[in-house]
């Protein structure tokens, strides 16, 4: 018969293996580590785009790292080599503008980190610099709104165009869209175009100088890249003495709820859905790409038109 002190060190070796794999069970799961460069807090549409992707990562449990660009690209640039110094999973970002990316995008693939696009996408010889890209096709959101317009005119319109951002995808992409769609209707054209930066103060401001110019009185239609611009552009047009939605048909892009109480007080036309809310989608994506499985290179967001017959109706459904 063994003495107890000789079957209690029979049992140390099991009883040691118990306490370290109860050790290891206790470890909280490691937290992914995503960084993210957001364009800025420019438009309506933006805040609650960034609303979206923060709230989905707390709700997910990520480690969010945020920096606002302040709409330029060498804060992005500056932002993304910090992502690469402090070793994030995944970095994440809505490019301000298309092109320019190559070198920094060439450094976080040499340091092995996955890359995903949201909101805007980039113009690269390489298409592995980045794993994917989720957003709205904006070449359609600017023929929506075109062919909207031909319908609201019978084909009949003088216009002018407030673009985005020069050089970003959204001001890019719906400029041709609706210029595609113009095509279409040899009574509409656009006599001016200008960017006000995706801004309601520059919309407003760009509108005023339209106004005040010799050939004014022609203008019959107004299409701005984004609904900001178009309400900065209705305050300029109301302070000329004009009547917003009458006088001058608008129609924009976006969707956010300003837009809506415009079009329901008739100062507004038509908006063409372009939805911010993408956080849960991204996170999917991103949550995906971080554990190596394969995912699109382009995701499509789903959207649609809504007018001022709709508005009212509409505006108690409107989430941003
Ligand atoms: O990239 C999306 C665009 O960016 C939105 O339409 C505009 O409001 C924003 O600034």
């Amino acid at each position: 018969m063994p003495s107890l002190s000789r079957r209690l060190l029979c049992l140390l070796p099991s009883a040691v293996a118990l306490v370290a794999a109860a050790s290891l069970s206790a470890q909280p799961a490691k937290k992914l580590v995503v960084g993210f460069s957001q364009v800025g807090a420019e438009s309506g549409w933006r805040t609650a785009n960034t609303e979206s992707i923060k709230a989905e990562a707390a709700k997910r449990g990520i480690d969010l790292k945020f920096a606002d660009a302040q709409q330029k690209q060498e804060n992005q640039i500056k932002a993304l080599r910090s992502f690469i110094a402090q070793g994030v999973d995944v970095i994440a970002f809505s490019p301000v503008v298309e092109t320019g990316w190559e070198p920094v995008l060439k450094e976080i693939k040499t340091a092995g980190i996955p890359v995903v696009l949201s909101d805007r996408a980039v113009k690269v010889s390489d298409p592995s610099l980045y794993a994917t890209q989720i957003g709205s096709d904006f070449v359609e959101e600017g023929r929506r709104a075109a062919d909207w317009l031909a319908k609201k005119t019978g084909g009949q319109a003088v216009i002018a165009e407030l673009t985005g951002t020069p050089g970003s995808a959204p001001a890019i992409d719906r400029k041709k869209g609706f210029e595609q769609a113009l095509a279409k209707y040899p009574g509409m054209k656009i006599v001016k175009s200008q960017s006000g930066n995706f801004t309601r103060a520059e919309g407003k401001q760009v509108m005023e100088a339209f106004l005040k110019s010799p050939d004014a009185k022609q203008l019959t239609a107004l299409f701005a890249h984004n609904d900001d611009m178009a309400l900065g552009a209705i305050q300029a047009i109301e302070e000329a003495g004009l009547k917003p939605g009458k006088d001058l048909v608008i129609v924009s892009i976006d969707g956010v709820r300003g837009a809506f109480e415009a079009m329901a007080a008739g100062k507004l036309n038509c908006t063409v859905e372009c939805l911010p809310q993408i956080g849960p989608q991204l996170f999917d994506l991103i949550e995906k790409v971080a554990a190596g499985q394969k995912v699109p290179h382009h995701v499509r967001v789903e959207e649609g038109v809504f007018d001022e017959t709709q508005a009212k109706a509409e505006l108690p459904n409107r989430k941003y």
